[in-house]
């Protein structure tokens, strides 16, 4: 590491420049911007594949644009991103390369990790997924009564749930309608139940999800699956039929009664919420079939080339990243709010939580330091037009600066109506509110009584980044998850933070593990917790005992 890399990134000159442009940009209005240029809205924008990124509504100007390009080559973000492409292990705290890109790489291409190309067994596996989603999808899979497998329930939690949950609702118009997909993830044992109580378990197929294949969640509700399997099927090797793992950890797999021919594999060089076009999206590929699964990732994989080779300035993810920055570090901005016109993308902003929040919410740096500015944001969001009802009020009245991201697609999967133009309608009125908003006087001159005056004024100045796609399909949707992967890397490259370990959520997993036994114990069990825990230990055991 040079001298260089050391600089905390709020000390180098880039930053500088950029805190005191912000001085003269902060009071600019979108209504003069956009009054100043004609061609704002067709000159601020960028493409990447399919993706259309419209950036003109937000509060910033060509010079800002500069200034944060300047601070992206100063973060060295295009030599982290290559290292991270050429298998260098970027993961410094698991001493651990970043190769999610090379999940979705074209057949015959090379990437090496410790001198071994890696693609090759990438594709080995998409084959082995191919021909066993083809067998269950086909009928040729049969439980062990001989009764064709009709209900595939995924079983992980974090990134071995939340990818294949959203794609899986996402692609619902790609899927075999003539089977149920379901997906377990909590320990609450409510889950399980709701997902099995009407199923067969002889036509009930188990794909037990987790890269460790030892998180208290997933394994607690791979053994309820299992006692539900065997009440019906009684015979032990029925597991065989019934229930297949994907995971790094074979030996996990094996003493868990797995056959490890049911088994697909993946690496450490993929972490959990980078994960859902590996193995883990098994659940997705029986769903939506190979050719559909092999067409999501060609999706990441054009925004993958989009993301290495681009210039910075038309580099879609990297732009959106610096975008982020400016309103994160700069406005102090907390939130960044992901709004897709889409029902079938219900789940993507809890998809993009987990994504962004346990890649970039971290404290110190690559080296250990404590960082001295605004890290990862909050990220949260509902889809278009559901959310208008309920929380846009904040976003057009409150108090708050929350910058969204409106994705909207050209054309609907299904033509109902005149849905399409009014989703559209809604897509396109909402960042023209946000941005400029309706002042007092233009309300007074709709003969508004004065005293309503200031209580229908949108003050406006909101930004947003209109995100345009064709269609949903599996090509695009492969392009938005990959679009948001390089965002994150970027940011956490020019926060100088790893972006690809969560020692964060550690601490509660072992608190629990110490707290069970003692909810477990017959006897009332001698606590030394705080006041607070033992109280609600002691109070729980009592109300749970009462019935
Ligand atoms: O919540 C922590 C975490 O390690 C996530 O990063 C991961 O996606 C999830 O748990 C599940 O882990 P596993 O796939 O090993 O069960």
């Amino acid at each position: 590491m040079s001298k260089e890399d050391l600089v905390p990134i709020t000390s180098t000159p880039e930053w500088k420049a950029l805190s005191k442009h912000y001085k003269k940009i902060q009071d600019v209005t979108l209504r003069d911007l956009f009054a100043a240029d004609p061609n704002r809205g067709e000159d601020l924008t960028v493409e990447g594949g399919d993706l259309y990124l419209d950036y003109s509504k937000n509060r910033l100007t060509a010079e800002t644009m500069t200034k944060l390009i300047a601070l992206a080559r100063r973060a060295g973000v295009e030599e982290l991103r290559d290292s991270m492409f050429a298998g260098e292990k970027i993961n410094v705290t698991e001493n651990r390369a970043v190769l999610h890109v090379a999940l979705r790489a074209p057949r015959g291409e090379k990437i090496f990790v410790d001198g071994v190309d890696v693609v090759p067994e990438v594709h080995a596996v998409l084959d082995r997924m191919g021909d066993f989603s083809n067998r269950v999808r086909s009928g040729e899979w049969v439980g062990h009564t001989g009764k064709r497998i009709r209900n595939v329930i995924n079983i992980g939690i974090g990134g071995s749930d939340l990818g294949p949950r959203m794609a899986n609702e996402a692609l619902r118009d790609f899927t075999d309608r003539s089977m149920t997909f379901r997906f377990v993830s909590n320990v609450d044992g409510n889950d399980f139940w709701e997902a099995t109580q009407d199923l067969d378990p002889e036509e009930t197929l188990f794909i037990i999800v987790s890269k460790t294949f030892t998180t208290l969640e997933t394994m607690t509700n791979a053994q309820s699956a299992r006692e539900w399997s065997l009440a019906k099927l009684g015979d032990k090797s029925s597991v065989a039929k019934h229930f297949v793992a994907v995971s790094t950890n074979e030996a996990a797999v094996a003493e868990f009664g797995i056959n490890p021919d049911n088994m697909f594999g993946f690496w450490d060089w993929v972490g959990g919420r980078y994960s859902f076009d590996s193995a883990v999206g098994l659940s997705l590929m029986v769903a939506i079939g190979p050719a559909a699964f092999s067409s999501l990732l060609e999706g990441f994989h054009a925004i993958d080339e989009h993301f290495r080779t681009a210039p910075i300035e038309s580099n879609l993810p990297m732009l959106l990243g610096l975008i982020g920055i400016w309103y994160n570090n700069f406005f102090g901005a907390q939130t960044v709010a992901v709004l897709p016109y889409s029902d079938y993308l219900a789940d993507f902003p809890t998809y993009l939580q987990q994504l962004d929040m346990e890649s970039d919410g971290k404290s110190v740096d690559r080296q250990g330091r404590p960082i001295d500015c605004q890290t990862g944001p909050i990220v949260w969001g509902q889809p278009g037009t559901n959310g208008q009802h309920a929380y846009y009020q904040l976003i057009h009245q409150g108090t708050k600066l929350i910058p969204c991201d409106f994705i909207g697609f050209s054309r609907s999967r299904h033509k109902v109506g005149d849905h399409q133009n009014l989703l559209l309608a809604n897509y396109l009125a909402q960042t023209q509110a946000l941005a400029f908003g309706r002042s007092a006087e233009e309300v007074a001159a709709e003969g508004v009584p004065p005293e309503q005056v200031p209580h229908r004024t949108f003050a406006g100045n909101h930004p947003t980044n209109s995100i345009l796609v064709p269609e949903l399909s599996p090509y695009t949707l492969g392009q938005l998850v990959a679009l948001y992967e390089h965002k994150v890397f970027t940011q956490g490259a020019i926060w100088n933070i790893n972006s690809f370990d969560q020692w964060g959520v550690e601490l509660g997993k072992k608190l629990a593990m110490e707290i069970v036994p003692e909810l477990d114990s017959a006897a009332e069990p001698e606590l030394a917790h705080d006041s607070s825990t033992n109280t609600l230990l002691r109070r729980y055991r009592r109300q749970r005992d009462n019935n």
